[in-house]
């Protein structure tokens, strides 16, 4: 019998990529870890961490692009990175701004949309106005949605959502017979999106750390030892690979 070939091939000679006609993620959420511990193996500041993690976006973000995934949903900045040095959030909330300024064209050529979730409206200004503009140049492309959580905790996103709805609800905008888990799924941030397929976290901690807890609860998990700036388009296709290998029962049979 014929051996079935992956979906997802890599071929590391020619950087060919084959794909088939399986079932590939619609939305994928990445937890991007392991870039202060790149960068302290080497004996270099944690910021050259990120910096290598912005080079390993950008093929990441070309890798989904490439096979037609519909959202990518990256974990940048969470509530509680704001405990680090200043210095080291400072350059983090620099690179959005960095990686716009570079990519924004590519991104426009490859019909890329830009979102965020999270509480923008804390961060610095530049980063701000930079992912806002990104946005609004890229409001009619219709190919991945590109979502940058910044400033980005679910239990804050799911008490703002509460409050929400509660208010609705007093102001009789909203009948309680309406409230259900579709309904309140919209007063999230990831409201026009589908709830992620499949969930890469890498640095090799297992663990969700604040992450997308609503929109997580039937979502399939891969974790990697591979450190984020280390992680490749091939670890990616294997993570798909892997993906598409696994039975999704949502709790049936
Ligand atoms: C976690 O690794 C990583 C972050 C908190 C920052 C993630 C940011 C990037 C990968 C770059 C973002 C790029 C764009 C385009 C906005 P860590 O520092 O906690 O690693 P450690 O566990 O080894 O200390």
């Amino acid at each position: 019998m014929a051996m079935k070939l992956p979906f997802f091939k890599y071929k590391e000679d020619d950087e060919t990529v084959q794909y088939g006609d399986g079932n590939t993620p619609e939305h994928i959420a990445i937890i991007m870890d392991g870039n202060g511990r790149w960068a302290q193996r080497r004996g270099m500041p944690r910021f050259a961490g990120h910096k290598e993690g912005l080079s390993t976006v950008v093929k990441i973000v070309k890798a989904a692009v490439k096979c037609k995934v519909k959202a990518l949903t990256l974990y940048t900045f969470s509530t509680e990175n704001w405990k680090r040095p200043k210095s080291e959030v400072d350059f983090i909330l620099r690179l959005p701004k960095e990686f716009l300024h570079v990519y924004l064209p590519d991104l426009m050529a490859n019909n890329v949309r830009i979102k965020t979730i999270g509480d923008i409206e804390k961060l610095p200004l530049h980063t701000r106005e930079a992912v806002q503009y990104a946005m609004d140049r890229t409001r009619d492309n219709d190919g991945l949605q590109l979502n940058f959580a910044l400033n980005y905790g679910s239990r804050h996103e799911l008490l703002n959502a509460m409050k929400a709805m509660y208010t609705d609800l007093n102001d009789g905008k909203l009948s309680w017979d309406d409230v259900d888990e579709q309904h309140f799924s919209c007063y999230l941030d990831t409201a026009d999106l589908p709830d992620p397929d499949l969930l890469i976290r890498t640095g090799g901690e297992k663990r969700l750390s604040n992450y997308l807890l609503w929109q997580l609860a039937y979502t399939e998990f891969w974790f990697t030892d591979v450190l984020w700036p280390d992680f490749t388009e091939k670890d990616f296709f294997q993570a798909l690979e892997e993906y598409r290998q696994r039975k999704r029962r949502f709790g049936g049979l």
